[in-house]
């Protein structure tokens, strides 16, 4: 195919990236953005496919590798439970870390196969390369086992971490003075050795982060698989895949700047050290909350919501693990349709993926005018006579604004307790994913409805079709 071509080819999947990207911004434009960067993928593999290989020995491994690889990757994406796609997320992130090693590695071994041109810049192409997809690499490997809770989500804080990971930065820029210095062909050893050194960064900055962080380890990380395939452009001299990497790290690096505000953390303290984590040690348990729990029947909470005028329902991860958005709906339809004022309220952390809820509510067709941000809620929460919050926690725990020890204290969450009365639908008093008990649970206008939360609104459902007979709370 001829080189023009090419790139008027890369130019418009370039395009499609950033209509794609745009389009992804807003929930009503999604699916359309999806598309684009589905139609912009495809283009762009086929034009590389048709000027990349040169033998057709390699052409027709390659081809093979790429339907292998397709058919594993649409058979996982069919497959995959909604609560597993952070894991999904991640364990595809190594792989872009892992293509970055290998390239570079390759480039290093017979940089005549990679890039003509200034052997220097090269070799530093390729070092930088190489470093960051390792980290990239492991990093992800570590952060898959914590969300799938392989890998405990406890911070594993070592004693001075920060000269730990000081000590290894040093010694990989020595490692490059070493790599890049040598005028022939460079060494392979200080390559191999970096390799080593920064996926031993990679795996620790993930484990010294604590389970409310996680959200940020995931958008950062799927910051540095954008800077990896970058770096893999820049080796393979391949110009879109530069422009695509620079499009996913940078649009990553924002959204792990939005959640570090969201949870109201500096961004350089979250991945040098942990949440709530100081000075090497782990977080405080935080004050263990004392109090009576109450409980109420679906019954009760149906009898509730029918007399509210006001009610807004706070979905968390729980919500997500039981699929009880579609049922949540038609009980929020039922209200509706009776005249009461209904509204979702979304925390920028909720689920296990940055807008988790809104996917899940998306599905279930509740319109978007209802669904709001927890900026919008907050300070409507003291004129609303019922909020419904199901399966969440962290999200709405009031020790992150009250408990100075608390691990997750200075995290804005949304003020549930300021209502009325706050029904919290989950199956036990377990604790969320920061493993932090909840002072809400025991405030004296907090009832619990226990149960999985498909089963319990399935009841409150039926109670309020059938105008269930009322009885005071336990
Ligand atoms: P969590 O704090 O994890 O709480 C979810 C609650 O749902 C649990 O306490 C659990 O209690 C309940 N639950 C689980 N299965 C249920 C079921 N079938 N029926 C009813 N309840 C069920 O969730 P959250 O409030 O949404 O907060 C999210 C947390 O995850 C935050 O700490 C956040 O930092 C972290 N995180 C978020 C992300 C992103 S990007 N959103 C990524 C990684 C981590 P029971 O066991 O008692 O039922």
């Amino acid at each position: 195919m001829p080189t023009t071509l090419v790139t008027v080819i890369y130019i418009f999947s370039a395009v499609l990236f950033i209509l794609s990207l745009s389009g992804l911004s807003a929930q009503q434009s999604a699916r359309r953005g999806n598309l684009l960067g589905i139609v912009g993928m495809i283009v762009a593999v086929l034009a590389t496919a048709a000027t990349a290989y040169g033998t057709l020995g390699v052409a027709t491994l390659a081809t093979v590798a790429v339907l292998i690889g397709g058919v594993i990757g649409a058979m996982l994406a069919m497959r995959v439970a909604m609560t597993a796609m952070p894991q999904l997320v991640a364990i595809l992130h190594s792989f872009v870390g892992l293509a970055a090693v290998l390239v570079g590695v390759a480039g290093a071994i017979n940089p005549g196969a990679v890039r003509a041109g200034e052997a220097r810049i090269h070799e530093i192409e390729v070092f930088i390369g190489v470093f960051v997809g390792a980290i990239t690499f492991t990093g992800s490997v570590f952060a898959f086992g914590k969300l799938q809770e392989i890998l405990p989500s406890r911070p594993l804080l070592l004693p001075a971490r920060h000269w730990l990971n000081l000590i290894a930065l040093l010694a990989c820029i020595y490692l490059g003075v070493l790599f890049v210095g040598v005028a022939e062909l460079p060494p392979l050893m200080p390559l191999l050795v970096m390799t080593g050194i920064a996926g031993l960064i990679g795996i620790h900055m993930v484990v010294a982060i604590g389970g409310a962080d996680m959200p940020v380890v995931v958008s950062m990380l799927n910051s540095y698989s954008g800077w990896a395939a970058s770096a893999a452009g820049f080796m393979l001299d391949n110009d879109l895949l530069i422009v695509t990497g620079a499009l996913v790290g940078s649009s990553g690096a924002i959204l792990s700047y939005i959640m570090c505000r969201a949870m109201n953390r500096s961004f350089i303290s979250v991945i040098a050290g942990g949440f709530g984590t100081a000075g090497g040690a782990l977080p405080a348990a935080g004050t263990k909350p004392a109090g009576e729990v109450r409980s109420v029947t679906a019954v009760e909470t149906a009898r509730l919501l029918r007399d509210a005028k006001r009610v807004i329902v706070v979905p968390g991860y729980g919500m997500a693990v039981a699929s009880a958005q579609y049922m949540l709906w038609e009980v929020g339809q039922f209200l509706q349709e009776r005249g009461i004022e209904l509204r979702f309220a979304i925390h920028p952390v909720a689920g296990r993926l940055p807008g988790h809820m809104n996917v899940l509510l998306a599905e279930a067709r509740v319109p978007y005018d209802i669904v709001e941000e927890m900026e919008d809620v907050n300070p409507d929460f003291p004129d609303s006579d019922v909020v419904l919050v199901m399966g969440a926690n962290d999200i709405v725990n009031p020790g992150a604004l009250e408990d100075v020890a608390s691990p997750i204290y200075g995290m804005p969450v949304l003020e549930v307790w300021k209502a009325q009365t706050c029904i919290v639908m989950k199956r036990s008093m377990a604790s969320g994913y920061a493993g932090v008990d909840n002072p809400l649970f025991y405030k004296s206008n907090t009832l619990m409805l226990f149960g999985d939360a498909k089963k319990m609104v399935e009841e409150v459902l039926t109670a309020l079709r059938q105008g269930a007979a009322v009885a005071a709370p336990a």
